[in-house]
């Protein structure tokens, strides 16, 4: 009943001609793959030439953070809005390094939540536990906090444009990445998690990631797990090939 969303994550990566021509490679490698959503999350920068290049195929694109105010003096921020005027769909919000760079917190990314679904965006909700939280063995207390503060005020019916991301930050970029049992577990911390607060039939429908270190060797078994309907994926997202392969791995 839910469908694998394979989304790519370029976080600071390729100029608008890289992009285009990124895409240009992908384009075949991922058409006719349709049992799964394929999605490119990509710097606002790149969004016009990544709408223009992916234009009549099946990858969708996204943008790596939004703002949660509809306007006004926030310099160097992008609205919703114009997310959407720009043709985006997705949007990723509270990756890690948001979190640990940017000061992004458990409010902030509420907020930024509530705008991108008023907006009729469909928001990749980042969520994960440090080495230190997990070796601590706050894994699952973090995953369900982190999770129900990004999702208060969401609605039952705005539930079905949330895609929730299970990212290790231990796992993330480092190349180590989490067993499929442990993908599984926390997937199924986060699913849980949106049990209590919007019943089983709601949880079941949603779509949780895993990311981290996702690559076109280790892909297959991630998604073999019950708990695991697809990836967000950084590094290998830049390589066609392997982009591709994990798409595949989907089918
Ligand atoms: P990675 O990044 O695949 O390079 O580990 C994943 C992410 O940060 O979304």
């Amino acid at each position: 009943m839910r469908r694998y969303v394979i989304a790519g994550n370029w976080k600071m990566n390729m100029t608008p001609n890289s992009a285009k021509a990124l895409i240009e490679e992908m384009k075949p490698l991922v058409a006719g793959k349709d049992n799964c959503d394929v999605v490119l999350c990509v710097p606002a920068i790149d969004i016009p030439a990544a709408i223009e290049a992916t234009a009549g195929s099946n990858i969708k694109i996204g943008a790596e953070n939004v703002h949660f105010k509809a306007s006004g003096a926030y310099t160097g921020e992008i609205s919703a809005d114009m997310l959407v005027e720009a043709g985006v769909e997705y949007v990723v919000i509270g990756h890690s390094e948001r979190r640990q760079y940017f000061a992004e917190t458990d409010q902030t990314v509420n907020l930024r939540t509530l705008a991108a679904l008023n907006a009729g965006l469909k928001a990749i909700v980042c969520v994960g536990e440090t080495l230190e939280q997990r070796e601590l063995g706050y894994t699952e207390t973090l995953l369900k906090f982190q999770t129900k503060m990004a999702l208060t005020n969401v609605t039952a019916e705005q539930m079905k444009n949330v895609i929730i991301a299970y990212e290790p930050v231990w796992a993330i970029g480092t190349g180590v990445t989490a067993t499929a049992d442990q993908a599984d577990e926390g997937n199924g911390y986060v699913r849980a998690a949106v049990a209590e607060m919007f019943g089983d039939e709601i949880a079941e429908a949603t779509v949780v990631q895993y990311g981290g270190s996702m690559n076109d060797k280790n892909a297959a078994e991630l998604l073999s797990k019950p708990n695991v309907d697809g990836g967000l994926i950084g590094g290998a997202s830049l390589v066609a090939a392997k982009f591709a392969a994990i798409v595949d791995a989907a089918q």
